[in-house]
């Protein structure tokens, strides 16, 4: 058997000949085009509009806000459904923090359903579970890009009459059962941060199809919080925020989104043979894609059978990071009970500051315990993953399953 990288063994993947990274991004060439367009205008220019309307109409819902992220859209979007301190919304316990910054900046509270293992995704049996009277909305992530079972939520949502925000991070363009992500919840958030599938370095997008709801948006994160008054001027009747997009970030995206649909389509091709490849390997489960579902692969899991290891998920991880597969290292981060130490241990982590999750206006004792969520450790506890590039070749893919096959081989116990 070869000598594992980790042990001074030669790497699948070697330093001189990497995976192609994130970055350099690949810019569409017409982006040169539509900026100079915004820069001629002197910024004068309807580009942020133009880039909403095709987002809408990519998205297949009536209306888009553009904003300057996807935690800024996530905040907006609670503010709009007036969620306040101490109401409660429920979620998912493994996201990126840019999930939660908007509950906590209202002062109210998240609330952690269970995910499915297999999938990483919440469902609405794991959300009901955890309703309380006070639950006043519910965020839904697309972890990995593979989008959540929506139709079971969005009925209890009906039922419960609680809104539903969708966080579309990882999942641009995806689609459910021939519905577009972003256009079944009530509002759908969206990030076009650096790494992500449609980037334009910084961004992001709420959507939705209730005007009400998009011209609150468009005053709480553009308006700052008022309206104008004929004769008078800014009159402020809320409290908003500057969450502004710029137009040359939208002269970015007017390109960008015209090839992300065929950069989705080799994204997901590439994972899919990958993913193929390595569920024939005696140990790996294959991430679990509903037959009605589309994953989009932001990240690409490994998903170890943990028990026929003689080796934890860190050592997993460490193993293949050293055999040249990047990233796979940080594996625990993502669960929030983890890795804010405050909801476990009560520590005050930020000294004089409270720990941000530290909630003056609980009106029940919510605790924050993994061991409650035995779903999430499980997924943790036995997950890799990596951020994912369209621009990997066919070889690359056999270079990675060389790699996951090789540290599995190392490691299986029989
Ligand atoms: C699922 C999810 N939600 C929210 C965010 C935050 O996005 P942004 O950086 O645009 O605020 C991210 C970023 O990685 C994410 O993956």
């Amino acid at each position: 058997m070869d000598k594992l990288a980790l042990y001074g063994g030669k790497p699948v993947i070697s330093e001189k000949e990497p995976l192609p990274l994130v970055f350099p991004r690949v810019i569409a060439p017409k982006a040169k085009e539509y900026i100079s367009e915004v820069l001629e205008a002197g910024f004068d220019s309807d580009m942020v509009q133009r880039f909403q309307d095709k987002f809408a109409k990519m998205h297949d819902v009536h209306y888009a806000v553009a904003v300057s992220n996807c935690a800024s859209a996530i905040h907006t979007a609670l503010a709009v459904l007036d969620v306040g301190a101490g109401d409660e919304v429920v979620t998912t316990p493994v996201s990126d923090f840019g999930t939660y910054m908007g509950i906590l900046s209202q002062n109210a509270l998240p609330v952690f359903a269970d995910i499915d293992p297999d999938t990483g995704n919440i469902t609405a049996e794991s959300i009901e579970k955890v309703l309380s009277p006070y639950t006043k909305a519910i965020i839904v992530v697309h972890w990995h890009g593979l989008i959540c079972d929506m139709d079971p939520i969005m009925e209890l949502s009906r039922k419960k009459g609680i809104p539903v925000i969708e966080d579309c991070c990882q999942a641009p363009l995806g689609s459910y059962k021939g519905k577009m992500a972003g256009s079944m919840g009530t509002i759908g958030c969206f990030s076009m941060d650096a790494e992500k599938h449609l980037s334009t370095e910084h961004g992001g997008m709420l959507t939705t199809n209730s005007k009400e709801l998009a011209d609150k948006a468009y005053k709480f994160a553009v308006m700052r919080g008022c309206y104008v008054e004929e004769g008078f001027g800014r009159k402020y009747d809320m409290l908003g925020l500057n969450y502004r997009y710029g137009q040359l970030e939208a002269a970015v995206g007017m390109a960008q989104i015209e090839i992300l649909e065929e950069q989705n389509k080799r994204r997901i091709m590439l994972a899919n043979r990958l993913m193929e490849k390595i569920s024939k390997i005696d140990g790996i489960i294959p991430l679990k894609i509903p037959e009605v579902s589309m994953c989009l692969y932001w990240i690409f899991p490994v998903i170890f059978d943990i028990d026929r290891f003689n080796a934890d998920i860190y050592m997993l991880g460490k193993a293949l990071d050293a055999e040249g597969i990047k990233g796979c290292s940080h594996i625990p981060y993502y669960l929030i009970t983890d890795s804010h130490l405050c909801l476990k241990e009560r520590k005050n982590l930020y000294g004089k500051t409270r720990c941000p999750f530290d909630c003056p206006y609980q009106r029940r004792r919510l605790t924050y315990d993994s061991d409650d969520l035995p779903g999430a450790v499980k997924y943790i506890s036995r997950t890799v993953r990596w951020v994912w590039s369209d621009k990997y070749s066919e070889e690359d893919i056999e270079r990675i399953y060389l790699a996951v096959k090789k540290v599995a081989d190392y490691f299986r116990k029989d």
